[in-house]
């Protein structure tokens, strides 16, 4: 990787298939009893996500391998993919979960049947628990040092937990439908459900490689401006891409009364907030100066991405 001249979409390929191979092998097979838990969370797990959690966590270990030893610069850390793979569990049960009649109510997820749709509520409700502790016994085995495991542990179940994480903000999100948004209300939705996770993905990414409190600072720092930046584009696509291209249902937050950056601000307004909110959090990697540039081009894509 020399210069600016990262190969962003050599960086997604290959950090959607290291994921992807990890998943394959940490996943129960269809034909394990009981099957249909299985094949259900195997429904939802390959239907095709983006993995950007997973490759912001990758890229994050990569820069601090740089930082913190010339002789593994440009390298990931051995297993670092099983890290990955576990964030990609837990955002995959949040999906499972955010799609169920009682929450969003949507049928259709990464181009599929959602998993409540192809395999019913129950079996649907137990798959996305499933992900959850099957995520957490995936992190108990990381190949980093038990003390860093540990803390990634930690941050990860605070970071998707109910105080300013991923479930507390899923519950402002369902009691802000209906309700006027404002901009207070809508950073603080955006920065628990979304953010939250994407922020601890490149802490997480940044410990596994040997982060010290310096990096952590600076890497949480981006990780919540980018994961902010990152929720008000998933708003502006719904209202601006169809279903078929967004592989989910459009128009549905303006349909369900939902508290989004645009019903605040407006679609013009939302796309310049995104575009300053990533240059705003490229200014925490300063320091890092090249060894940045694969970070900064994933989440580059988080803003420039049409899906
Ligand atoms: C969608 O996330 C759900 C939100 C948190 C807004 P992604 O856009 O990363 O979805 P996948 O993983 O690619 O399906
Ligand atoms: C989902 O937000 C956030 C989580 C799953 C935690 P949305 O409800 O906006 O996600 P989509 O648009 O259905 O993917
Ligand atoms: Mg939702
Ligand atoms: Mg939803
Ligand atoms: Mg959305």
């Amino acid at each position: 990787m020399i210069g600016m001249q990262v190969d962003v979409h050599h960086i997604l390929r290959e950090g959607a298939e290291r994921t992807d191979r990890a998943l394959e092998r940490l996943l129960p097979p269809v034909t394990q009893i009981p099957a249909s838990i299985h094949g259900a969370m195997r429904h939802s797990v390959f239907a095709g996500g983006k993995r950007l959690r997973p490759m912001l966590a990758l890229e994050s270990a990569r820069t601090m391998n740089a930082v913190h030893a010339a002789s593994t610069a440009g390298q990931l850390p051995d297993g670092i993919e099983d890290l990955g793979a576990a964030i990609e569990m837990l955002h995959t049960y949040s999906l499972i979960h955010d799609d169920l009649p009682a929450l969003d109510n949507d049928d259709l997820r990464r181009g599929k049947p959602t998993c409540h749709v192809a395999f019913g509520e129950a079996i649907a409700i137990l798959a996305g628990d499933a992900l959850q502790t099957l995520a957490y016994q995936t992190l108990a085995s990381l190949r980093c040092s038990p003390a860093r495991a540990i803390r990634i542990v930690g941050l990860i179940a605070e970071a998707t937990g109910t105080v300013e994480g991923m479930i507390g903000g899923q519950v402002l999100d369902l009691e802000g439908e209906h309700t006027k948004p404002t901009a207070e209300s809508v950073l603080a939705i955006h920065r628990a459900k979304t953010g939250a996770l994407i922020r601890v993905s490149i802490v997480a990414g940044g410990i596994y490689a040997g982060a010290d409190p310096d990096d952590v600072r600076r890497l949480s720092d981006f990780g919540a401006k980018a994961g902010l930046a990152f929720q008000i584009v998933d708003d502006v696509l719904d209202m601006t891409q169809d279903s078929e291209h967004l592989g989910k249902t459009a128009g549905k937050d303006v349909a369900s009364d939902k508290a989004t950056w645009p019903a605040v601000f407006g679609i013009e307004q939302s796309r310049k907030d995104a575009t300053r909110l990533i240059n705003e959090a490229f200014a925490a990697l300063d320091p890092y100066g090249e060894a940045a540039a694969g970070l900064k081009a994933v989440a580059r894509y988080l803003v420039d991405r049409t899906h």
